[in-house]
């Protein structure tokens, strides 16, 4: 048997992946206009590139109006002050997430009730969202988590029977659909990051789309610091801020939104290969299709460590993989009531309150036994990297012994906590 090269063997690879993000001579001609426009910024608002960038994006997703803001938080904490969601009002969340999805609700006054994932797509379960509503609860923010939609259909109806907001955060689900409907366009408002390892980057940046008028005046007032929305049909006034976005991010955007449909088929392509390939691996499991997604949007590749019983620990298994040369995470997220990186104080945000925790079994198998990550980058190849990473796979899966034994003195080989790491080091690219 050939030796993990965690344990001094040879690396399954040592080719690098697909670069990412990827760019092209258009981009470089768009943003070489912006600079001799001399007209940078995201004022007078909406800007030229910004406006068309959001009508586009969102008439992409099938919905009327996109508001493109700075980033992929302040377009939920937007979201949320657009839907009148306020001080102590209560937003159900996936426990298993980016904490950003939870902070955004804090930022916007409210209370983040975390509720747990279904174990097959690692998105918010419609069962656990319905147990966790009471009569403060205001709004839904499911989290099309990183290949798979969240159960819109059940959550929907959930809303409606309880009179909620569905606020969906789409910011792994480009391109997505659910049911022949674009990511973002199935609830009120759907909230889209651009941040650099997304599935269209402009470094930063973000956008919330929504069909409804009312909404997309607020968040245009939201986001210009409490102006007058473009069409200002309804008149509202609010405090407002400036979230908004350069010209420069929003004509990179444009590029980034026409070259998703190829990059999207192609990652789809190589994702149902490694599935089908990872489904022949004992100790490994590919998450199960997901009939309902009728286009896959895949921001990393999920899939799952069920070994038998004494075996190495997920972290060490991840940790071997990306050792073979596929860049590969197991604690990507962590359930959010227990990241390092949340931790209200009632000081900082009164709407919290000792006891606002929460305890979601599913996410936690998910986040510290279960879920191994890889980025899609990895996926924007050909055949063989598909291959390469299966072989990875597969050769860590047949030396789980040895991992084992090994473990002791590998103590060390850990995947660290959210706040221990700076940002994910990006290796490959
Ligand atoms: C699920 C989820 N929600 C929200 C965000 C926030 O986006 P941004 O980093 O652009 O603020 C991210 C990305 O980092 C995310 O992964």
């Amino acid at each position: 048997m050939t030796q993990l090269a965690l344990l001094g063997g040879e690396k399954t690879r040592s080719r690098p992946f697909s670069p990412w993000p990827q760019y092209g001579e258009t981009d470089r001609e768009r943003l070489l206009e912006v600079l001799e426009s001399r007209n940078w910024g995201g004022y007078p608002f909406p800007n030229r590139w910004a406006d068309e960038f959001g009508e586009r994006f969102a008439a992409h997703h099938g919905a009327r109006y996109g508001c493109a803001l700075a980033n992929g938080t302040i377009a939920i904490v937007a979201a949320l002050k657009a839907a009148g969601i306020g001080f102590g009002d209560e937003v159900i969340v996936p426990a298993y997430t980016w904490e950003g999805t939870a902070t955004a609700v804090l930022d916007a006054g409210a209370v983040p009730v975390f509720a747990d994932i279904d174990p097959d797509t690692y998105c918010l379960d419609a069962g656990s969202a319905s147990n966790a509503i009471t009569p403060r609860t205001r709004a839904l923010l499911p989290v099309h988590l990183a290949m798979r939609f969240a159960e819109m259909d059940r959550l929907v109806e959930l809303a409606a029977g309880h009179d909620l907001i569905v606020i969906e955060d789409c910011a792994h689900a480009h391109g997505g659909e659910y049911q022949g409907r674009g990511a973002g366009s199935i609830g009120d408002l759907g909230c889209f990051s651009f941040q650099s390892s997304k599935l269209m980057t402009a470094g930063e940046g973000g956008v919330a789309i929504t069909s409804r008028l009312e909404y997309f005046e607020l968040l245009q007032t939201l986001v210009n610091c409490g102006r007058a929305s473009v069409s200002d049909r309804f008149k509202q006034r609010r405090v407002g801020s400036n979230y908004r976005i350069t010209e420069f991010q929003a004509a990179l955007l444009m590029g980034q939104l026409e070259r998703l449909p190829g990059l999207g088929e192609r990652r789809a392509r190589n994702a149902a290969a490694l599935g089908r390939a990872l489904a022949e691996i004992p100790g490994v499991r590919p998450l199960p299709p997901q009939p309902a997604a009728t286009r896959e949007a895949i921001y990393c590749y999920v899939f799952q460590y069920r070994p038998g019983e004494h075996r190495p620990a997920r972290d060490l298994v991840a940790a071997a993989i990306e050792a073979e040369g596929v860049p590969c995470d197991g604690r990507f997220y962590e359930p959010v009531y227990r990241s390092d990186l949340f931790r209200p104080t009632p000081e900082e945000y009164p709407q919290w309150k000792a006891g606002h925790t929460g305890h979601c079994p599913v996410a936690e198998r998910a986040a510290y036994q279960e879920a191994l990550w890889l980025p899609q980058f990895v996926l924007l190849g050909d055949e063989r990297d598909v291959e390469d990473i299966a072989r990875a796979v597969e050769k860590v899966a047949s030396n789980l012994e040895a991992l084992a034994k090994a473990s002791p003195a590998l103590a060390g080989v850990k995947s660290m906590s959210r706040a221990e790491r700076p940002g994910i080091e990006k290796r490959n690219y």
